[in-house]
């Protein structure tokens, strides 16, 4: 991706410079947005500090499994907020509970933590202080929101039962919903349903896009070696070139979803980089290609994997070389329970966002995924405003938008109350 227009700077500065101005744009969304709820809402005080505490966090983003500071940073928040928490739940996971009168209900809330990988280019004042690593997926807003549901519930005593906050590391591919599932998490704090939430640009601003059944794909990585006979580019019958039989592989694979899979499924098969030969006059002995499938259904994936399969084994015959495909499979599709997405759209209406129930699911992958696989639940978009070039998810110029975190917190909180008082 290239660097800014000066514009687009200005821009950015321009949405992103004073708290304030964060403050009036949420009180616009309010004044337009009907009548108020009576459960508590975020005070401009308590939307000011969640909106610098989100920015401390842009500013130090950490890799996946390396959030320490991250998880310092929200224990701190919790012991300012009075709530009790256990850390170290899975790695750096943290898990903080409130427990208030005498309902049985037990509902979660879940927020990630982790940065990617990306060399940010937002020119904004509160940017990565940590190079190369930037939150451009908004796991920072995730975090500062459900401290701000947890400040919320705190200061709330109209509900009844038990909430978990579950601040999750490792989320971008490296097992962290698993790691705190494998720590006893539903052991531990034996919940009954669990919720939580993807900032999403190109949605309006504070918009909440529930789903029934799928939200989010399923996906699994993809590495082939293709393994020849090395040799003289003028003696191409002395060898077995991995380079010409990675050319028809290609090709070959894309015939998998398009003729093997249900065109009214959904499904997609991406070869994204391919490294073989160091010489222009030398046949290469090796050819690595890598990339990724999706798909919405779990029965597809084993006929993509199958089509992977018989295409490998047939090129390998073909041309004599050993083709070898290795595919490791992400934690699932994400699909939501029927009666929690309809609490989590009446939890949507009770904070007074606009709801969206006629979206389509994402080709892209949550490791929510996998707590739906051991509790009822739903996982929720809120808009994060409009799509600017390069600020997409994991884009460049991506930056969660503080104007939405009134509404993320006040919905987390109202999810759990509204699910607590429906047990
Ligand atoms: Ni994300």
């Amino acid at each position: 991706m290239a660097g800014s227009s000066p514009a687009m700077t200005a821009e950015l500065h321009a949405r992103h410079s004073p708290v304030p101005d964060v403050v009036s744009q949420y009180s616009a969304m309010l004044a337009s947005a009907g009548p108020p709820n009576e459960s508590p809402t975020l005070t401009p005080e308590l939307h000011q500090k969640l909106t610098a505490w989100r920015r401390h966090l842009h500013a130090h983003p950490e890799l996946s499994l390396q959030e320490k500071a991250t998880a310092a940073f929200v224990q701190e928040k919790l012991t300012e907020l009075g709530i009790p928490f256990e850390a170290g739940v899975g790695g750096h996971g943290i898990v903080a509970t409130l427990t208030r009168g005498s309902a049985q209900g037990r509902v979660g809330l879940r927020a990630d933590m982790d940065a990617l990988p990306i060399t940010e280019d937002t020119g904004l004042p509160y940017a990565s202080n940590n190079p190369g690593v930037m939150h451009a997926c908004g796991h920072d807003g995730h975090t500062a929101s459900l401290l701000g549901a947890a400040a919320l519930l705190a200061n709330d005593p109209s509900w009844s039962g038990t909430v978990d906050f579950i601040f999750q590391p490792a989320e971008e591919g490296y097992g962290g919903s698993r790691a705190m599932v494998a720590a006893g998490l539903f052991e531990r704090f034996p919940m009954d349903q669990v919720f939580g939430f993807h900032n999403w640009p190109g949605l309006q601003a504070g918009t909440i896009a529930v789903h029934d059944g799928v939200v989010m794909a399923s996906g699994g990585r993809i590495t082939i070696t293709i393994e020849g006979h090395a040799g003289h580019a003028g003696m191409p019958h002395l060898t077995r070139d991995p380079v010409m039989a990675a050319g028809h592989l290609i090709v070959a694979l894309q015939s998998v979803v398009s003729r093997s899979v249900d065109p009214l499924d959904t499904a997609v098969l991406s070869l994204c980089t391919i490294e073989g030969g160091t010489a222009p006059n030398q046949i290469a002995g090796r050819v690595t290609i890598r990339g990724t499938l999706r798909f919405h259904r779990e029965g597809t994936k084993d006929i993509i994997l199958g089509g992977i399969e018989r295409t490998c084994a047939g090129i390998a015959t073909s041309f004599g070389v050993k083709v070898s495909p290795e595919i490791v499979m992400g934690v699932g599709v994400v699909i939501n329970t029927p009666a929690e997405a309809a609490l989590a759209s009446i939890a949507a209406e009770k904070v007074r966002a606009e709801v969206r129930r006629d979206l389509a699911p994402s080709m892209a992958g949550e490791d929510f995924a996998h707590y739906l696989q051991q509790r009822p639940g739903a996982f929720v978009w809120i808009g994060n405003g409009e799509l600017r070039d390069g600020a997409e998810l994991h884009g460049p110029r991506y930056d969660f938008n503080d104007a939405i975190l009134p509404v993320a917190s006040s919905w987390m909180a109202e999810v759990a109350r509204t699910a607590l008082n429906a047990n």
